[in-house]
């Protein structure tokens, strides 16, 4: 009884001690104040990603309550609409904050001016009626621009989602447009390819110039198009064989087999 119970006594002194010694060997290895710091800076990382950007919640968003967010009080994020998507853009706040150069793009959603680049009064207004399919586009990249670079804080109420939070057919309407967009612009490129762009100069003294190394300068119609861009035509050059193709158009003044052009 006696033995064993020493035994056990030995047995648990024995434990006890190495269990005792192991931790504080692992302290005085990994210094006790690493793992308070480790936390330490987790607590600051967190508070500064909740205190600096990321301010507001998921929600559906009235036009009325966007508009306070238009950087004018500097206590308040900043906040800008696309394609009815609100995006929290207050780390951009030289660019959307007062005085900056997208500001008006704060506290509204302005999707039109994102492809017209009229900022002025009606300018400034979330239609997209008329836009070409390619237009209608470059606006869905413009709002995967802001996903990827900003916070993404909701949903506004209007044309492109109803008060329950639902795509309207307005937004669908535009996402179907936006695919034939897309396919416009492969086409546009395969086009590009085959019949390849002039080369073209411009100085004060000569004026502009446009000219083929291989065939025949002519200012042809981009695919899928529409003024607004203000990039409807381009100048390609064409072989001799090519020429009969329609919509190709001659420099005004210029001699249909000339390979340099002078354009104004
Ligand atoms: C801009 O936001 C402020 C509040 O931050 C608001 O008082 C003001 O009316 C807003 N301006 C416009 C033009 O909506
Ligand atoms: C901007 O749009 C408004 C309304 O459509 C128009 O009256 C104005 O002329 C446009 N401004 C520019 C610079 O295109």
């Amino acid at each position: 009884m006696a033995i064993r119970s020493r035994k056990k006594d030995a047995n648990e002194e024995g434990v006890s001690s190495s269990s005792e010694r192991r931790p504080s060997r692992y302290e005085e290895e990994r210094g006790p104040g690493c793992l308070g710091l480790v936390i330490a800076l987790c607590v600051v990382a967190i508070v500064l990603y909740f205190s600096s950007e990321r301010v507001l919640r998921k929600k559906l968003w009235t036009a009325t309550e966007l508009m306070n967010y238009n950087g004018t009080d500097e206590n308040l994020p900043i906040l800008l609409g696309i394609l009815g998507s609100v995006y929290d853009v207050t780390k951009g706040r030289t660019y959307y904050g007062k005085g900056g150069s997208y500001n008006h793009f704060a506290g509204r959603d302005a999707t039109r001016a994102f492809i017209s680049g009229n900022f002025s009064g009606e300018g400034l207004t979330d239609s997209i009626i008329g836009l070409s399919n390619i237009e209608v586009k470059r606006l869905i990249d413009w709002r995967s621009f802001y996903s990827k670079t900003y916070f993404y804080v909701g949903k506004l109420v209007g044309t492109y989602y109803d008060a329950s939070g639902k795509e309207t057919k307005a937004l669908r309407n535009a996402e179907a447009k936006a695919k034939l967009g897309e396919k416009q612009l492969k086409h546009q490129d395969a086009v590009e390819k085959k019949y390849p762009s002039c080369n073209s100069r411009w100085s004060q003294q000569d004026g502009g110039e446009v000219w083929c190394d291989s065939g025949y300068p002519r200012l042809v119609g981009k695919v899928g198009e529409l003024p607004m861009s203000g990039q409807s035509k381009r100048c390609a050059c064409f072989t001799r064989e090519q020429l009969g193709k329609a919509g190709l158009e001659v420099y005004a003044g210029c001699d249909p087999l000339q390979s340099t052009c002078k354009v104004s």
